[in-house]
């Protein structure tokens, strides 16, 4: 009996650092689908914004503002409305960590 907990236990620690990889894959994979724009890793070709190495504040303050339409723009009202609250928070995490 002892080894089957055991056994379980190991299970569930393998279960948990499994979901923690996947969250960043998955966070990666979100920025990714910025990078047809913004660049690869977030740095832009000249007249386009970056996005590596914006504080995260800033990044959540336009993110927040073009889901509200209160910030001006032709296409990241709709892009910024695909994601939740909690995915912009992880993306502006993610940006602000990268080197412009
Ligand atoms: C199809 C092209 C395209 C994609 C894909 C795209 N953007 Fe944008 N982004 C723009 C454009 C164009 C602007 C300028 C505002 C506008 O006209 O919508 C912009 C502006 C921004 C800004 C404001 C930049 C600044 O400093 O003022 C942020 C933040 C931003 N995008 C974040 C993102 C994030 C995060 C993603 C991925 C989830 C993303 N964008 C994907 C085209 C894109």
């Amino acid at each position: 009996m002892k080894s089957f907990v055991q056994a379980l236990t190991g299970v569930v620690f393998a279960g948990c650092s499994l979901v923690a990889h996947a969250d960043s894959l998955q966070v990666r994979s979100m920025a990714a689908s910025c990078a047809g724009c913004h660049g690869t890793q977030g740095v832009a070709q000249a007249g386009m914004e970056s996005l590596a190495g914006q504080p995260k504040e800033d990044f959540l303050k336009k993110m927040q503002d073009f889901k509200s339409g209160k910030k001006p723009a032709t296409l990241m009202h709709q892009l910024s409305k695909g994601y939740s609250d909690e995915q912009i928070d992880q993306l502006a995490s993610y940006f602000a960590a990268l080197k412009k």
